[in-house]
């Protein structure tokens, strides 16, 4: 997935094509998605405004895009959306909830496909925050203006050099200013100014980007990925600090694989988790995170470099199984919370069934994680944590094979079952992993 986000007038479309076009890649102009909508809006003469009329109108429509046309209920439209009237109607709409809400989800799915290259405003912070290359493309308002006077002139048109730098700059301030998905550069994107180069220079660059980034991304051909020398000395500090508050214990590091993937599913009732696990663990984990943190300044850059992907958390997000099969790919040992977000202290809720669609899809070894005490020296609402003992115990790995037969969603939900079984024998202090009688319930306090 590779995003390019930028102002009007930056060249974005076309490196988006070129781009495209070299990789073999999808191309994705979501600004052509919502001139796509504006035109709908214009043709059923209906206010650009929120309303009801607008919503029974979006409800029936279908936009999709393919070999980078556009189409509107099945018509191509790529042509009668370029017109001035429809950007006009466009900028406005774009700033309406429901006309986002219904586009945005559509420009998922067509990611959610792989190797595509969406291009637009909101691309690398809002559609696919976990896209694997971001680039923002930015230009002087001097050298936007001169281009979009060249384009003007050359399907006939002409405009004074003032009212175009004009018209820019008020769609520049729309577009950043807005409250919905304003035009951002996104975390880790990569930024070019194009103001003083060809459109070939452009994607010759972004080109180089992504061949880098496909070079780093590609696992060793022998041993594990390389270990993080930032994830090591913050982890020595994180220990000392949980030893002294907490007095961090753990038992059953031994059960963790030392090389290869891992699927490690613990507990979930504290912010302290991930750190504690982290610390007590043997070997660098990789961790989810949820996107906004990445678009916190100096944090995200800091979790991204201590191994965090981010990860929507509103609605489906296809990418958040993309991004955990390729850290297990890539031979990580990846912590995820099965039960989604926190819960208090001692009590297991059900997993959420990808939690056991990614065991089953990976096929790597889960290790079951019970985190003691978390729940009590900083639950979810507290303001400061307070000194109790945690423990961590990590249990013997379970191993779920993919072909079982059968209906595959049940398949999930059972092994999604099993695991917090297995977190549940750990609180119970049941050893043995997966082979000992399980407990009646999983979902009860412990005492
Ligand atoms: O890039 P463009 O001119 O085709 O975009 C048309 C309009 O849509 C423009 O007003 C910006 C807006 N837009 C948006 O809000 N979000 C996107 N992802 C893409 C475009």
């Amino acid at each position: 997935m590779i995003t390019i986000d930028g102002p009007a007038g930056a060249g974005k479309s076309t490196a988006a094509r070129l781009l495209a076009e070299r990789l073999g890649y999808t191309l994705v102009p979501t600004g052509a998605m919502y001139r796509a909508l504006a035109l709908s809006v214009m043709r059923a003469g209906i206010p650009p405004r929120d309303g009801p009329e607008l919503h029974a109108h979006l409800a029936p429509l279908t936009i999709s895009v393919e070999a980078g046309h556009v189409y509107l209920n099945g018509e191509d439209v790529t042509e009668a959306v370029k017109s001035q009237e429809v950007a006009r109607v466009t900028s406005e709409i774009t700033t309406l909830a429901a006309v986002r809400g219904k586009v945005t989800p559509l420009q998922r799915q067509l990611a959610a496909e792989g190797a595509v290259v969406l291009e637009g405003r909101d691309t690398g912070t809002v559609v696919c925050p976990d896209a694997e290359v971001k680039f923002y493309l930015s230009a002087t308002l001097e050298a936007r203006a001169r281009r979009r006077r060249a384009e003007l002139s050359a399907v006939g048109a002409t405009a004074p050099l003032d009212a175009i730098t004009n018209e820019l700059r008020a769609r520049d301030v729309q577009d950043e200013t807005r409250e919905l998905a304003p035009l951002r550069r996104a975390p880790g994107a990569i930024e070019v100014d194009t103001s003083d180069l060809t459109a070939d220079q452009v994607v010759e660059r972004m080109a180089a980007a992504v061949d880098l980034h496909r070079r780093d991304a590609e696992p060793p051909v022998d041993g594990p990925p390389r270990a993080n020398r930032l994830y090591t000395v913050m982890r020595i500090l994180a220990v000392g600090l949980l030893r002294t508050l907490f007095r961090l214990e753990s038992t059953g590091r031994e059960n963790i694989p030392a090389t290869g993937p891992a699927l490690l599913v613990a507990n979930h009732s504290s912010v302290l988790d991930p750190p504690l696990i982290g610390g007590a663990a043997g070997r660098q984990l990789t961790f989810l995170a949820k996107a906004e943190l990445f678009e916190i300044p100096g944090f995200g850059g800091l979790i991204r470099r201590l191994n965090a992907r981010p990860i929507r958390r509103e609605g489906a997000d296809p990418g958040a199984l993309r991004t955990a099969m390729r850290a297990l790919a890539d031979g990580r040992a990846l912590l995820i919370f099965p039960e989604g977000t926190r819960g208090d202290e001692g009590v297991l809720r059900p997993a959420k069934a990808g939690a056991g669609m990614l065991a089953v899809m990976s096929g790597a070894p889960v290790v079951p994680v019970y985190v003691r005490g978390s729940g009590r020296a900083w639950p979810r609402g507290q303001r400061l944590p307070r000194p109790t003992k945690v423990t961590v115990t990590f249990g013997e790995p379970l191993r779920f094979d993919g072909e079982h037969g059968g209906d595959r969603k049940q398949r999930y939900e059972i092994v999604s079952r099993e695991m917090m079984e297995a977190i549940a024998r750990l609180r119970d202090g049941i050893t043995g992993g997966a082979h000992r009688p399980q407990p009646a319930s999983y979902a009860g306090r412990s005492k």
